[in-house]
């Protein structure tokens, strides 16, 4: 089999990577992989009581585990969690073996997204101002992704296809 490089989609917490991901992994037919569901299976707990019981510490050292180990494989498209681009670790091995997709969108969508989901720990402890402080801070880390989509002014299905596009034209 032609071994091709993941396609890794990144962004905040909101930003539609796994919805976004199950789509292009039918069209691509490649395995989709979601890290948080991923840790999820491994744990037998959900992402919030994880946080709770273990706190985040013990989740972004899973999160490592996990996303390092999906990035290894060939031909998968995979959702990293909000935080996990963040790692440099993770980042650095993103940048070097797979085509990484940053879904922009503007932070008063994604605060009006994330705001009040109990499946979201970290945002659920934040007001609107320290959620935008979050989401400009990573920006400058998601940025160095190889692509960024503006996704505001587009619907899912051109999402879709203008990814397909810059996958395979890299
Ligand atoms: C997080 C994002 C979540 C999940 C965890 C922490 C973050 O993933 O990994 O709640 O730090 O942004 P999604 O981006 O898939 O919601």
């Amino acid at each position: 089999m032609k071994l091709n490089k993941n396609l890794v989609l990144i962004g905040m917490m909101g930003s539609g990577k796994s919805s976004i991901g199950k789509i292009l992994s039918k069209k691509l037919e490649f395995e989709f992989i979601d890290t948080d569901s991923k840790i999820e299976e491994i744990e037998k707990k959900t992402i919030s009581e994880i946080f709770k019981k273990n706190g985040e510490k013990y989740f972004r050292n899973i999160e490592e585990v996990i996303s390092l180990k999906s990035l290894k494989l060939n031909n998968k498209v995979i959702a990293l969690g909000g935080g996990g681009y963040i790692n440099p670790t993770i980042r650095k091995y993103t940048l070097k073996k797979c085509i990484s997709v940053w879904l922009d969108w503007k932070n008063e969508t994604l605060i009006s997204r994330v705001k009040n989901s109990n499946k979201r720990p970290l945002a659920m402890k934040m007001d609107n101002l320290e959620l935008q402080t979050l989401i400009i801070k990573r920006s400058t880390m998601y940025n160095l992704s190889d692509y960024k989509i503006n996704c505001d002014k587009l619907n899912k299905k051109q999402i879709v296809e203008k990814i397909i596009n810059l996958y395979e034209n890299s």
